[in-house]
């Protein structure tokens, strides 16, 4: 039987609540949109906040060994950023020898790695025991596939696996259990990062295949086709990593990396499995690559929290366009990756590092900001081709604000209280994250000069406008969109904006990740500002219809209040759409049907010891995505 759609399951069951007009609890089995009444994003592994450390890749690729390895760690260490947060030690790419035969145990390049030499075995545990007396921990590296990505890209580079074609099989594919056990339980890793070339590289037609006598591998990724991907596959093969890692860490102190490129929707499931994922292709030292990935990533405020963070390639600080010659530049991609919660990757020789380096990587006010316990992703207040203004809630309710100059001219921005939600009434102070300097306060407005590329980062003290509360897009970190009500995963056309390495060859860089109508904090789904009718909304919650979100109270709060409606956004004019609240899985507030057109419902409910809102939007015909509004949603006090 072909299930049914789910936007035909959505219409059944707002007819079947219809009917029961007290029913709180469908069965989530049949009914993806049912409430749960708890938070179902993966608890899985340790990272509360955005995990900090180096990694071997952008400044060794496979040409790694342990002197190097150690080396950065010692430096880590000496130079205080260890004291910092920087505690993960990553090994990447060219670790490994072979797959030993017949028993498929893993084998070191010893030659490379010599305290892994063990009689006729290898074992990392000396070196990851140094690491961790050091108060560091321990990163590996592998591939979902049978083979690695230097094996397609750089066969002929440094380091590559030896012997049989079965020996040189070093990825994870069905090896997942032996391999994890040996990397977690006797090597005692503390970070695993997964990469996907094995799953879409190695098909009959491409030029390495034959010379190197590979295994074809018939792929469930396409370059460039993402609509060819198997997702679902693709998220399977994963879940299998971090099942395994549950097995055999069950102290949970440990980090999932996913490294599918923006690849397989993972923008979408990656919570759901990993700790961190990659939203697009690599980054690499130049100006326009370092926007995409940041593009890539700063749209998907509503899905990262702690635990689960949009990862948009590690730290390319101290190379290419961010090197000693451009520290404006460097301080702007240090900044936007403290302030969208990217995980903190050093990418750099550490012994050589300069003290104008150190200056940006040790900024200890940006990385408090990136490491804040609350774990909001700064959130768009204004984009532009020319000014981004990013602002980033914190824990203690203050805000950070970044403004960003993506153009390479001069620009006088304007930052308002209304860009921060303070009230325009009430002074706004801010202070400089990277000169230190006080500004004197302001109301209403405050011109900022930026120089080209520039990005300056403040703390804003003010007078918030909701004192007794929060809107919800200022606690994106206590959301978790369960259901974003996406069916056919589309590419996100918020990354298309860069000339693809370098090169304007062909038609340009297409947009290839999807998420596209992904739930939005302070925009609709399709990135247009949030509107009911004539009523437009400069904050809430975005969302396609037949979606639902998990936030957390913890019953800190009284009521819940929203404007909600059909977004002049949507692409389904007909639907009608019922909004639900339910606390702790029990219905609490719910409206009539609403259509395009129709003004907004006002919802205001008790939430008094609710720990767990969760906000459902059912649609009555899915024949075109209905975009909905949570206007001004917000939980106070
Ligand atoms: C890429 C990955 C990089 C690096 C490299 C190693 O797929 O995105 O971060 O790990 O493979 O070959």
């Amino acid at each position: 039987m072909r299930p049914l759609s789910k936007a035909k399951a959505g219409w059944l069951l707002t007819a079947m609540l219809m009917v029961s007009a007290t029913a709180g609890h469908a069965s989530p089995a049949t009914d993806p949109l049912a409430p749960t009444g708890r938070w179902t994003a993966s608890d899985r592994g340790n990272a509360p906040t955005p995990p900090m450390g180096w990694n071997a890749w952008n400044a060794f690729q496979t040409d790694i060994d342990e002197t190097k390895l150690m080396g950065s760690a010692q430096s880590l260490v000496d130079l205080g950023l260890a004291k910092l947060g920087y505690v993960y030690v990553n090994l990447d790419d060219g670790w490994w020898l072979k797959r030993r035969q017949p028993d498929q145990r893993m084998q070191v390049r010893a030659a490379a790695f010599p305290s892994a030499r063990d009689g006729d075995n290898t074992n990392f545990r000396p070196m990851v025991d140094r690491l961790h007396a050091m108060g560091l921990k321990a990163g590996i590296y592998t591939d979902l596939g049978r083979n690695t990505c230097s094996q397609a890209y750089s066969p002929n580079g440094p380091n590559m696996p030896e012997g049989s074609t079965a020996e040189r099989e070093v990825g994870i594919y069905d090896h997942v259990d032996g391999d994890i056990r040996t990397y977690f339980a006797d090597w005692r890793f503390d970070y695993v990062k997964v990469d996907a070339c094995g799953i879409t590289d190695y098909t009959a037609d491409r030029p390495h295949m034959k010379p190197y006598g590979y295994r074809v591998f018939d792929p469930i990724m396409f370059h460039g086709r993402p609509a060819l991907n198997k997702n679902a596959d693709i998220r399977a093969l994963y879940q299998q990593v971090s099942d395994a890692l549950a097995k055999y860490r069950p102290d949970n102190d440990y980090v999932f990396s996913i490294c599918s490129w923006g690849q397989g929707d993972v923008r979408a499931w990656g919570k759901q499995v990993g700790n961190s994922w990659r939203t697009s292709d690599d980054l690499y030292p130049q100006w326009p690559r370092m926007l995409h990935n940041f593009d890539s990533a700063s749209t998907r405020e509503l899905y990262s929290h702690p635990g689960a963070w949009n990862d948009p390639d590690m730290l390319y600080v101290g190379a290419g366009d961010f090197d000693e010659a451009h520290l404006t530049e460097a301080r702007t991609h240090f900044s936007l990756w403290a302030m969208i919660d990217a995980p903190l990757l050093i990418g750099y020789d550490l012994r050589k590092a300069t003290k104008p380096l150190l200056d940006i990587w040790g900024n200890a006010d940006i990385v408090a900001l990136n490491q804040d316990k609350a774990g909001n992703q700064a959130v768009l207040a204004y984009r532009s081709g020319e000014i981004d203004i990013l602002v980033k809630t914190l824990a203690d309710g203050r805000k950070a604000v970044a403004v960003f100059n993506r153009d390479s001219q001069p620009f006088t921005a304007t930052l308002t209280a209304g860009h921060l939600k303070f009230d325009a009434t009430a002074p706004v102070t801010l202070t400089d994250l990277w000169t230190k300097e006080k500004q004197p306060p302001f109301d209403k407005e405050l011109k900022i000069k930026l120089a080209a590329h520039e990005t300056r980062v403040f703390m804003a003290d003010g007078t918030r406008s909701l004192p007794q509360g929060l809107y919800l897009s200022e606690m994106t970190g206590r959301i978790n969109v369960a259901d974003d009500g996406v069916v056919a995963p589309e590419p996100d056309p918020e990354a298309f904006r860069t000339s693809s390495w370098g090169s304007t060859q062909g038609g340009g860089d297409w947009p290839v990740y999807t998420g596209w109508g992904g739930a939005q904090p302070d925009a609709s789904p399709y990135s247009t500002g949030l509107a009911i009718g004539t009523k437009g909304f400069a904050s809430g919650i975005g969302i396609l219809a037949n979606s639902r979100m998990e936030v957390r109270a913890n019953a800190e709060f009284k009521r819940f209040t929203a404007e909600v409606g059909v977004d002049n956004a949507t692409r389904n004019r007909s639907a009608r759409v019922k909004f639900l609240v339910y606390g702790d899985g029990r219905l609490i507030a719910q409206t009539p049907p609403v259509g395009f057109g129709d003004p907004s419902a006002r919802i205001d409910t008790d939430v008094s010891g609710v720990k767990i809102v969760e906000l459902v939007a059912r649609s009555s015909s899915g024949d075109a995505p209905v975009a909905v509004t949570w206007g001004n949603a917000a939980l106070s006090r």
